[in-house]
């Protein structure tokens, strides 16, 4: 391994469990300081405990990734506690509830778009003021996901936001690359976690009838869910591989390279529609058009 990870601080968003547990747990054994944030107090007290028995160095904070002025306070623990934030892990997310659009609850999407995308923006305008203050680089983590990569029916906040987190990483991956912070899109496909049972963590204002209106329907869509996700590979199996990944400095980290048939078919798609837009007699003058750009 090249990168010396030792006595560097990685603040981790949605820490408590899952995939983020896994990678506080991950880059903890690698010597990194640990900043776990969570919206889940109890679960978040618990896993710190029990990191701290393993030896590592851990500082818990309590964090909805919806509240920008909570960012600026756990930064500003963090950063009384361990001096610097060398990497952020913008890993909290929510899976919402199934439905096609017709039946889609606007508080719902709301709450996916405020957790996901926003939670994720929060997360850096917080912590990049003071990782290009220190002047040493770092690294910033965005978890997308293979949904980001391509629309998903009936779950279409969860994919919208997902692929606005691909898009956010790769504008801050040029805006950042001269302050030698690295930024990565996170895209696995499917991890056991406790994605399926979000609502757990949904806050007080997204009120929402759909789980009485639909019952039936969402128990069904909610079973689909769980079973895929209990279909997937474990954590700690992702944290290796995005310790591994960080090595050769990718944008995108991809997880499960089995998705990589099905994911071309986007990439196809697009070639195509470039194809059709050479051949179309309004529009084929453009092709030796120079490219304006910032
Ligand atoms: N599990 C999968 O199959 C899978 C696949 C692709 C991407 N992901 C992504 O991985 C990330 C982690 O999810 P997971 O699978 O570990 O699920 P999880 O539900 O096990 O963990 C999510 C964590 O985020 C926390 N959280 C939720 N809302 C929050 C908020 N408002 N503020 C702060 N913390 C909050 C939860 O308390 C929980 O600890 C998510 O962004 C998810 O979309 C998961």
């Amino acid at each position: 391994m090249s990168i010396d990870f030792q006595n560097k601080t990685a603040l981790i968003s949605g820490a408590a469990g899952g995939i983020g547990l896994a990678l506080s747990r991950e880059l903890g054994h690698l010597g990194m300081k640990i900043v776990m944030a969570d919206i889940e107090q109890e679960v978040l007290q618990a896993s710190a405990n029990i990191l701290r028995a393993e030896g590592i160095e851990v500082l818990a904070c309590e964090l909805d990734v919806t509240n920008f002025e909570q960012w600026e306070s756990v930064v500003s623990a963090a950063k009384d506690k361990f001096g610097a934030i060398h990497m952020l892990i913008n890993n909290a997310g929510v899976g919402g509830i199934p439905s096609g659009i017709d039946k889609s609850d606007n508080n719902i999407f709301q709450w996916v778009v405020d957790v996901n995308l926003m939670g994720v923006m929060y997360g850096a305008r917080a912590t990049t003021p003071s990782m290009k203050e220190h002047g040493e680089g770092g690294w910033i983590i965005n978890v997308a996901s293979m949904a980001g990569m391509n629309g998903v029916p009936y779950s279409t906040a969860y994919s919208a936001t997902k692929a606005a987190v691909v898009s956010m990483s790769e504008s801050w991956a040029v805006e950042l690359k001269s302050h030698n912070i690295h930024v990565s899109a996170l895209c696995p496909a499917f991890v056991k976690t406790r994605i399926h049972e979000s609502l757990r963590t949904k806050q007080d204002k997204y009120k929402t009838n759909m789980l009485k209106e639909n019952a039936e329907n969402l128990k069904k869509g909610f079973g689909q869910a769980a079973a895929l996700v209990e279909s997937g590979i474990d954590a700690s199996l992702l944290a290796k591989r995005v310790v591994e990944a960080l090595e050769n400095k990718q944008l995108y980290i991809f997880t499960h390279p089995n998705y990589r048939e099905s994911m071309g078919y986007r990439a196809r798609a697009i070639d195509k529609a470039f194809e059709d837009a050479q051949n179309s007699p309004l529009v084929k003058h453009l092709i030796d058009d120079e490219i304006v750009s910032l």
